[in-house]
């Protein structure tokens, strides 16, 4: 029996990364996880950044230029988007049904950016995300890595309003 290597720290305290571990302790931290395991980062953080991306290979034990090679080839992928400021709106089931729909809608109709695109003074990235781990908060959204439940479209434009 060959021992277990040790797996890297999760990045940071952000639930998001143990819905992420899991899906890699699921297989068996084994490298044909990659492509499964780059869409549950993108389903809980609507995208891959660098963090993630040299978490997941330290965790599957692969090289770091496989892991990029396979999150830029795949055009299902996103990389994480040019604004200032990332606004990930969650439209998992719990979240879609009390309301994710309306706080997309906001958005749009305040600063005409729909899921995936930036504003044009570049301040704002937005993006969707199938489940961000806090469906107690439903609807939620995560603003710059702070996650904030119970939100309406007032509430989350009132915050992005805030913003530099
Ligand atoms: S469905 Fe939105 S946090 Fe889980």
């Amino acid at each position: 029996m060959t021992l277990q290597q040790a797996k890297p720290p999760l990045p940071s305290a952000d639930k998001r990364w143990k819905l992420v571990n899991a899906t890699m302790r699921r297989n068996g931290y084994a490298g044909h996880a990659l492509i499964e395991t780059l869409h549950s980062v993108q389903d809980a953080f609507g995208f891959l950044d660098e963090i993630s991306l040299r978490f997941v290979a330290a965790s599957l034990d692969l090289p770091l230029s496989k892991v990029f090679g396979v999150a830029t080839f795949y055009h299902i992928f996103m990389l994480k988007p040019k604004g200032r400021h990332t606004c990930v709106v969650c439209t998992g089931t719990a979240c879609y049904i009390k309301g994710a729909g309306e706080l997309l809608d906001g958005i749009q109709a305040r600063y005409e950016v729909a899921p995936g695109e930036t504003t044009q003074d570049d301040r704002l990235s937005v993006l969707s995300a199938r489940c961000v781990g806090a469906c107690g908060l439903a609807p939620a959204a995560v603003l710059d890595g702070d996650v904030l439940g119970k939100q309406t479209s007032d509430t989350l434009i009132a915050k992005l309003e805030e913003l530099d």
